[in-house]
């Protein structure tokens, strides 16, 4: 079977980040015998200066059909006066919208290299390894109606929360699913005290556990006390599933328990394509980081971590994506850091690329 990679580095760091991925690939292709064939186009504010729209309709329908996506970072100062419906964002949301890719994978998981950069204690993070589900294609983000209405002589502005039975059910699956290959436990999130929608995901969540997953260990919380738990004490956790507002909120929460943003993964998956691969997406959580943007200051893990992501769960290839996962591990421990990671003053980073000649180097030594 061919692997076919579509690759949009879009704005600021992505590019940056994305270099180092495609030297990954390349070393995959030469070392490993895995063949990619890649296409690059463009996405966020790099689409809209081209064709004026964040995502060219050509580079949506090539997305529909490749294996797997990969992309950067979108967004940036720049865009900020753009119209809403032409923002950077928009591209990111459409792709995973009309790709359908409702399980949005964001693993947390603190390398004890880097135990001592929280902002929490070692023993609070150390070996902390959990994966929050979030629900990527619905809820507040695409519910209707919504906009900026003139109402009694001033503007109301409008965001709907919706979600139906079968959108919370196939989120709840993939969160068993996964659970059932790790901890097995699954924490689901919601505000079923204040609103409708969260009493309808907390029923529907329970239903799918009984009739289907009851050897999986099942609980609820509301979703502001899950972000206290996750600073009190992360590791009672295995599996979080939760919508698309909290679930970008608390990954956002769980990317400091491992040291950096520029550490966390993700995957975006929907549901399997004719060759029995998952419709998916991988990138960082971290956005483009116009703060260091063109300085050779990003840490290019997120997305290197991604693409580990990307062998695992499209192309089947568990134990090279373990591969890629211990290489930026081993690096780590050896004591290279971006400036993300750094604490002591004077301490000398490396660059972004120098980040992936060491991963590079720790591939090689992997032989
Ligand atoms: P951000 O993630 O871009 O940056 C937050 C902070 O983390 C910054 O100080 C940045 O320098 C640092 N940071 C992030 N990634 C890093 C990395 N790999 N290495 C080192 N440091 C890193 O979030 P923001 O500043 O809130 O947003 C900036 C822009 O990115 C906005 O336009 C936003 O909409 C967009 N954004 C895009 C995505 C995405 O493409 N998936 C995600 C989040 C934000
Ligand atoms: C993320 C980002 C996106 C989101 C934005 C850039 C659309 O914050 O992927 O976490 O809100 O989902
Ligand atoms: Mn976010």
């Amino acid at each position: 079977m061919t692997n076919t990679l579509l690759i949009l580095p879009g704005d600021g760091i992505g590019p940056e980040v994305m270099a180092e991925v495609t030297r990954i690939i390349d070393w995959f292709g030469a070392r490993r015998g895995l063949r990619f064939d890649v296409t690059e186009d463009l996405v966020g504010g790099a689409a809209y200066d081209v064709h004026g729209v964040p995502l060219a309709d050509a580079t949506m329908a090539k997305a529909q059909e490749v294996d797997a996506v990969l992309l950067g970072a979108v967004g940036g100062p720049k865009y900020d006066a753009l119209d809403f419906s032409v923002k950077p964002e928009r591209g990111l949301l459409r792709l995973r919208k009309e790709m359908d890719l409702f399980a949005n994978l964001r693993p947390a998981q603190c390398f004890d290299a880097l135990a001592d950069f929280s902002s929490l204690k070692r023993e609070v993070v150390a070996g902390l390894d959990i994966m929050i589900v979030r629900e990527l294609t619905s809820g507040v983000y695409f519910g209707e109606p919504r906009g900026i209405f003139e109402e009694n002589g001033e503007r109301v502005g409008i965001n709907t929360q919706r979600y139906t039975e079968s959108e919370i059910d196939r989120v709840a699956r993939a969160a068993f699913e996964l659970a059932r290959k790790r901890g097995n436990k699954v924490c689901s999130m919601e505000k079923a005290n204040v609103m409708e929608s969260g009493i309808l995901w907390r029923e529907v969540v329970q239903k799918v556990h009984d009739e289907s997953y009851a050897d999986v260990e099942l609980s609820h919380m509301y979703a502001d006390a899950g972000g206290m738990q996750l600073c009190r004490w992360p590791k009672q956790f295995d599996v979080i599933v939760t919508d698309n507002l909290f679930g970008d909120l608390l990954s956002d929460v769980a990317a400091m328990l491992t040291g950096s943003l520029g550490m966390l993964p993700s995957a975006s998956l929907g549901a399997p394509m004719a060759n029995g691969r998952p419709k998916a997406l991988y990138e960082p959580v971290h956005g483009s980081a116009p703060d260091i943007a063109g300085q050779g200051k990003a840490n290019p893990c997120a997305c290197v971590l991604s693409f580990a992501m990307a062998l695992r769960y499209s192309f089947d290839q568990g134990d090279e994506a373990t591969r890629l996962e211990r290489a930026v591990e081993k690096v780590l421990a050896d004591g290279v850091r971006t400036a993300d990671l750094m604490q002591a003053e004077g301490a000398k980073p490396v660059t972004t690329t120098g980040m992936g000649d060491a991963i590079l180097a720790a591939l090689d030594a992997s032989l």
